[in-house]
């Protein structure tokens, strides 16, 4: 394979830039003689002359223009490549992957994202709401930096920090018979119909996990791929559901819908920040870490689950 010696071609670019090997030589602080010997070795890699010596003159040969032309590309792409990889250093550049599950990455990750695009304006930030099975496979072929996630994946090594609480609450129309209603008995509860969300959804995989504990059957009026075709159904009256506590804030807040007080609720899980173990995390993504990590709920550290 032909090479191109690049520190030879620093100095050809020189010698050329001045047609002088004796200003050449002052200039990079090398002895002439090396200067000459660096451009013959140049010469015998290349099998061309590059220079003629004409009296005391030096001239470019025809081939030695056409290197000189190219030198300067060459040089030019190397200082943009440099310039490039010194601005990844800092996480103010680059881009940032993000993947959520759907509740997480529908209700919290995107004001987040807002809060760090405002520090980080120049970060082209990406954000995949995905299903369960999705966001492991995004990590697992490194297609993501950083993922939050209720489930954390258990058959790639990642690592895992707490995230926030997630509380699952059972909401109903206002007009429901157990709306206003105080401590009502789980088991009232397992008489009425659900609204339930799709098979791969932890938030139904919580409220299955409960019925199959207490040994009833799940009454399911109707299966809904997500939570705002749930909130929609529940408000209708077509049910009740379990649903994440933070993605009801708005109807709660118009009266649309409300939260049953059932003993045994809320739920409490937790999302996490994942990431692969042996990623190299960008500066960008480490300070999107750094970024959740300062905005992680307190009392996970504790352990301290909120207060229903
Ligand atoms: P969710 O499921 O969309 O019901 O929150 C995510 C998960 O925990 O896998």
């Amino acid at each position: 394979m032909r090479t191109l010696n690049l520190h030879q071609l620093a100095t050809f670019q020189v010698v050329a830039k001045h047609c002088s090997f004796v200003r050449a030589a002052e200039e990079l602080h090398f002895s002439q003689p090396a200067v000459s010997a660096q451009i013959r070795q140049l010469e015998e890699s290349l099998g061309v002359k590059l220079f003629d010596q004409i009296g005391r003159k030096t001239h470019l040969t025809q081939a030695g223009e056409e290197l000189y032309l190219y030198s300067q590309k060459i040089f030019s792409v190397i200082e943009e490549a440099l310039e490039v990889i010194e601005s990844l250093r800092s996480p103010h550049y680059g881009r940032l992957s993000v993947a959520a599950d759907t509740t997480v990455g529908s209700y919290v990750i995107p004001r987040l994202l807002g809060k760090f695009h405002q520090m980080y304006p120049e970060v082209e930030i990406t954000l995949n709401v995905l299903n369960r099975a999705a966001v492991v496979e995004a990590l697992a072929n490194n297609r993501i930096d950083i993922a939050v996630v209720g489930r954390v994946p258990d058959d790639i090594p990642v690592v895992i920090e707490p995230f926030a609480f997630n509380e699952l609450v059972l909401v109903a129309a206002p007009t429901h018979r157990l709306a206003g209603r105080s401590k009502v008995p789980f088991e009232e509860v397992t008489r009425e119909t659900f609204l339930l969300r799709e098979v791969g959804s932890g938030t139904r995989a919580a409220l299955e996990g409960l019925f199959q504990e207490a040994g009833v059957p799940l009454k399911v009026a109707m299966q809904v791929g997500n939570n705002s075709a749930i909130k929609q159904g529940v408000a209708a009256g077509l049910g009740i559901a379990l649903i994440s506590r933070v993605a009801i804030d708005m109807e709660l807040e118009t009266g649309r819908l409300v939260i049953l007080d059932v003993e045994g609720f809320p739920i409490i899980r937790q999302w996490r920040i994942v990431h692969l173990k042996d990623k190299n995390l960008s500066a960008t993504a480490r300070a999107f870490k750094l970024f959740l990590l300062q905005h992680a709920d307190k009392r996970l550290r504790k352990q301290e689950p909120p207060r229903s």
